[in-house]
């Protein structure tokens, strides 16, 4: 067995209590299912800002009723103190902060709202916890803190200037957990996401992530824009990766592996050309019209970086991390989601 089908094992003998916040997000709803399915106790958190409560109705419907009644919402909004101490209940072993408010165009729409909620609410939630001596904060950090360092892949010791707010606030995050570990003896652990994808993530809205925002299109018919030439690239995650790396940080036993950020990607490079391509062959299996559909060009996105992949060594060195699915893999699994739920709304 692996550390995380150890992991896995351990947990689902010994439940633990569990506190989401952002937990009707896509990350967060996410996590609520694999924990539930766990046997584990689980507080959720969140405002709908940005998250649905479809995706709990969709959790409730894939885990059994008994794992359901583990599961205990709090609508709250982390930018209110008292919300966040309300979320951590005595007992909370483990935290999984996920909510803030994600997308660059958006901070650089609104950078004022991204700022508060993103750097007051982690403020907040970081105050709570350590108020509620939780066992430890994992929390959700970012690949845009490498801002404009040229290297590739990323290593976590190397990053470069901020070049978005959303950017600004996901490294204060980082800064916070760090003091907050030297002088409080909080223990923290940030995950560095690189495009993280999957079933429940948003296909709609002015700030949509490209992957559900293609399915969508797609599947409707709609014309699909690429930013740029195409050949900007990322390392896309799929979320069962992202999930695992949550889990791990949270109960690794490595005292070297905590106070620590770590990345959590795949370590590959795609283009949105060629993501252009996988997409287009998955939805044309189910409308076979879909095959000849070609994108349009547009301008490059403000403050966009233009190329991303991740070294992932740290993380599997010191959390055991090992990614199961690739690009391809998870694709498969988001175009039956998205097949299902494109314009059905659950
Ligand atoms: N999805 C990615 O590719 C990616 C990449 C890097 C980092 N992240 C980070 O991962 C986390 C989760 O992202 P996601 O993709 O699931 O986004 P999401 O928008 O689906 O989920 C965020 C959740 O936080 C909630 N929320 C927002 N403001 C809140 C507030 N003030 N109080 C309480 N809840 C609030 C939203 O309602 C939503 O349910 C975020 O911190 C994001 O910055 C995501």
């Amino acid at each position: 067995m692996n550390t995380y089908e150890t992991l896995t094992h351990d947990l689902a003998t010994s439940p633990r209590t569990w506190l989401i916040t952002g937990v009707a997000g896509f990350i967060g709803s996410n996590l609520l299912e694999t924990l539930l399915k766990l046997n584990q106790r689980v507080i959720g958190l969140d405002n709908f800002e940005t998250g649905h409560q479809r995706n709990l109705d969709l959790v409730k419907k894939i885990v059994t009723a008994s794992e359901w009644a583990q599961f205990t919402f709090k609508r709250g909004d982390i930018r209110n103190l008292e919300d966040c101490h309300r979320a951590l209940e005595p007992g909370v072993d483990f935290v999984l902060h996920q909510a803030a408010l994600g997308s660059v165009p958006r901070s650089l729409e609104d950078p004022i709202r991204t700022n508060s909620t993103n750097i007051d609410g982690f403020l907040n939630m970081l105050v709570a916890s350590r108020d509620a001596k939780v066992k430890r904060f994992v929390y959700a950090a970012s690949s845009s803190t490498y801002g404009d360092h040229p290297a590739l892949p990323k290593v976590e010791e190397h990053i470069g200037r901020p070049l978005s707010p959303y950017a600004v606030t996901k490294y204060v995050n980082e800064l916070y957990a760090d003091v907050f570990a030297r002088c409080y003896g909080l223990q923290t652990i940030g995950l560095r996401y690189f495009n993280v994808f999957g079933p429940r993530q948003d296909p709609d809205g002015a700030y949509a992530a490209v992957i559900p925002k293609w399915f969508g299109a797609l599947l409707r018919d709609e014309p699909i824009c690429i930013n740029g030439d195409g050949e900007t690239s990322r390392d896309f995650c799929y979320i069962a990766n992202t999930v695992q790396a949550n889990l791990l940080a949270a109960t690794t036993q490595n005292g070297d592996a905590v106070n620590q950020v770590y990345n959590v990607a795949v370590g590959d490079r795609t283009t949105l050309n060629e993501l252009f391509s996988l997409i287009r062959e998955l939805a044309s299996a189910v409308k076979s019209e879909l095959k000849d559909v070609t994108p349009i060009y547009g301008d490059f996105r403000a403050a966009d970086v233009r190329h991303s992949q991740a070294d992932i060594s740290k993380a599997q060195v010191l959390l055991g991390y090992a990614p199961t699915h690739r690009i391809a893999a998870g694709l498969e699994d988001s175009a039956t989601y998205y097949t299902a739920h494109v314009g059905k709304h659950v």
